[in-house]
């Protein structure tokens, strides 16, 4: 397995590769990333994984500081699973003129505006200007998302295919805990009493899945009946969203997607369920 820093490195690496397929993280790799890197792995060509912490997709009062950054554990799972080569870039060689000074995307606001983005506004602003820089720079073919974020997924299908970036993108569903609990870097940071609440997200969010088959449909009860399914949580958002344009549905039928974000604890966790 190759590891790269420098453009230089990267570029050394990439020149000889038809096809690399890209897999972009901020490191602390769980099972749900390992997902990624096994799909990867399918597609013909090369594995790329970076590993990078955007400062640009965290607000001034979000855990940019302690997000857990645990490399020497990344790179053994990178090297268990196979990978070809390992990016980790400086900040400055993917923001050379300095963070404050990057050359940003902007997300329309029917996209980046709802969902999560009410809470943290400039938030896929910073996950498209990274994505954007680590497309270019890797020259991918193929780049893989996890559907765990499912809003993140469809604004960068629609990035890629709005600046005619050649890549194809691809998404994974879901891996979780045996509990159900959707895997995510963030999970670490729950107290045990917390971990055991959160499980009752993905619980209440098949109840809402179950009860819909029964007709309830209506966004605003499923919304209630779902805070009242998981009491020690505070739900941020509930949404029923269409699968293709996030537009936000009052009614719920097959084939949209339930979004959720609440708080368990000061741990954010988010989730989705296709119905
Ligand atoms: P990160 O949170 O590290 O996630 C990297 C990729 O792993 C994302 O595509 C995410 O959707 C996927 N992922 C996370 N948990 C998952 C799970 N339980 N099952 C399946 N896939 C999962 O998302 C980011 O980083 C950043 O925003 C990034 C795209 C790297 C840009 O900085």
């Amino acid at each position: 397995m190759i590891i790269c820093e420098t453009r230089e490195e990267l570029t050394n690496w990439r020149n000889n590769q038809l096809e690399v397929s890209l897999v972009p993280t901020m490191g602390a790799l769980h099972d749900g990333h390992l997902s990624l890197i096994q799909e990867a792995k399918k597609h013909r060509g090369r594995s790329l994984v970076s590993i990078f912490v955007n400062p640009k997709q965290f607000g001034p009062n979000e855990d940019f500081d302690q997000y857990p950054r645990t490399l020497d554990a990344d790179l053994k799972k990178c090297e268990d699973e196979g990978v070809d080569c390992v990016w980790i870039p400086k900040e400055r060689g993917i923001y050379p003129e300095g963070v404050e000074n990057a050359i940003g995307i902007t997300v329309p606001d029917s996209l980046s505006k709802v969902l999560c983005g009410v809470s943290r506004p400039h938030f896929f602003d910073g996950v498209c200007t990274v994505v954007y820089r680590l497309l270019i720079l890797s020259k991918a073919t193929t780049a893989i998302f996890g559907e765990k974020d499912f809003q993140q997924l469809i604004i960068l299908k629609k990035m890629v295919s709005d600046l005619m970036i050649p890549v194809t993108i691809s998404g994974c569903p879901i891996v979780r805990e045996t509990d159900g609990l959707a895997m995510s870097s963030r999970n670490r940071y729950l107290s045990s009493k917390e971990r055991h609440n959160a499980a009752t997200l993905y619980q209440a969010l098949l109840t809402a899945k179950k009860e819909l088959s029964e007709g309830i449909n209506d966004i605003s009860v499923i919304r209630s009946r779902l805070q009242s399914n998981c009491p020690q949580l505070t739900l941020d958002y509930l949404e029923c969203v269409d699968h293709d344009t996030l537009e936000l549905k009052q009614t719920c039928k097959n084939g949209d997607r339930l979004c959720v974000a609440a708080w368990c604890g000061q741990t954010r966790l988010i989730d989705n369920l296709m119905i």
